[in-house]
């Protein structure tokens, strides 16, 4: 079965051609359009220039990814689109282009969730797809969240951030910090040299981090975004508070920051906060395997401290390739097959959402 699908939620534009062979899932082709050299001039993402560039490209990209796949519009079986939640003008590029092309293929239409189709990109490593239930957590520009997942195509809140997204906190004080936007992979690269210069070491939850003089620095205090009550809830505005007032503090008595050592150490706050309440996530559901997902996935530092709390919890960590961390319409692909088996159907009167609808 081949699944041709659109994304468009934010600042690319992507099809993709995916194969369910078997119990897996093959990859014909993911073909992105990335918008991030237009924004990176205005420092964060222009909801009208993204949906005009959406426009402009949508029509080629399909062309390419229908060509790089290899098949033909016969051999697709069903169209999945990411209708919510997103930016709302950009989100309507892709939902009319896939509704005029299922009709005028007389092709079944799936409308699929984008918090959804980032946890199924952990279903398109190549090998064995995570069984459900299982605990996916999902961090991203707009999104910080834990979730239960019953079966592929239910997705149950178990805590989430009350305020700003992690991706969101580390474009921001990246920003500050001279990191060009998108600042997440910079400032991943930044708190590898920071870990470094602390202690020798890239790592930065080890033990020897926690005793090293960088880290005792008491002008470099963060506070942890987990939230100090027994809920899985984040709140990443006061850790991002706390870094402005604290870079100013330097500003204001014509002190350089060490960028790398604020930046490690921010970047260890973030992690562990994170890591914190995904434990008592998983202590809560014993034995349910973890999944990784949305673009901070591919954070060198989360990836490695996960993997570790997964041992430590004696399950199984499922991430996407970093490739496939960020927004693609492979993953809609993906979550679009389960929600296609489930029987799920749009029609010409599917409409964009910009708002969470997850269930
Ligand atoms: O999922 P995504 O591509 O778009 C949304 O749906 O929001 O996530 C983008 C976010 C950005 O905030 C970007 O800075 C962040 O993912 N990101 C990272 C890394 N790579 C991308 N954050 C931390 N470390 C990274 N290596
Ligand atoms: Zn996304």
């Amino acid at each position: 079965m081949n699944i041709l699908a659109f994304e468009s939620s934010c600042d690319e534009t992507s099809a993709a051609v995916v194969a369910r062979e078997g119990e897996r899932f093959i990859i014909k082709s993911n073909i992105i359009a990335s918008q991030v050299d237009t924004h990176r001039l205005y420092g964060g993402v222009v909801p009208e220039i993204a949906s005009r560039a959406h426009i402009e490209a949508i029509s080629s990209i399909t062309y390419e990814a229908m060509e790089a796949a290899g098949v033909t519009m016969a051999e697709i079986d069903a169209i999945a689109v990411t209708s919510n939640p997103g930016l709302i003008g950009a989100l309507l590029v892709g939902v009319n282009f896939a509704k005029a092309l299922a009709f005028a293929n007389n092709k079944p239409l799936v409308a699929v969730d984008h918090i959804k189709g980032h946890i199924a990109a952990a279903y398109l490593s190549g090998e064995e797809v995570p069984r459900p239930p299982f605990i996916a957590l999902t961090v991203s520009g707009g999104h910080t969240a834990i979730y239960r997942v019953p079966d592929y195509c239910t997705t149950v809140t178990l805590g989430e951030t009350r305020d700003d997204a992690i991706g969101e906190a580390f474009d921001k004080i990246g920003r500050i910090i001279g990191i060009p936007y998108p600042a997440g992979r910079g400032f991943d690269e930044l708190s590898t040299e920071g870990f470094t210069e602390a202690t020798g070491d890239p790592v930065g939850f080890h033990k020897k981090y926690k005793r090293s003089e960088a880290y005792r620095n008491p002008e470099m205090l963060l506070p942890s975004p987990a939230v100090k009550d027994d809920s899985l809830d984040f709140s990443f505005s006061g850790l991002k508070t706390a870094a402005i007032n604290l870079i100013h503090k330097y500003e204001q008595r014509g002190i350089e920051l060490p960028r790398a050592l604020f930046a490690a150490r921010y970047t260890y706050e973030a992690v562990e906060g994170v890591s914190k309440k995904l434990s008592m996530a998983l202590d809560r559901f014993p034995g349910e395997d973890l999944v990784l997902s949305g673009g901070v996935a591919a954070n060198s530092h989360l990836r490695r401290r996960l993997s570790e709390l997964a041992a430590a919890k004696g399950v199984r960590l499922y991430m996407p390739p970093v490739s496939l961390c960020g927004d693609n319409a492979a993953m809609i692909a993906a979550q679009g097959y389960y929600d296609f088996m489930a029987g799920k159907r749009a029609d010409t009167s599917l409409n964009a959402s910009a708002a969470d609808s997850i269930d």
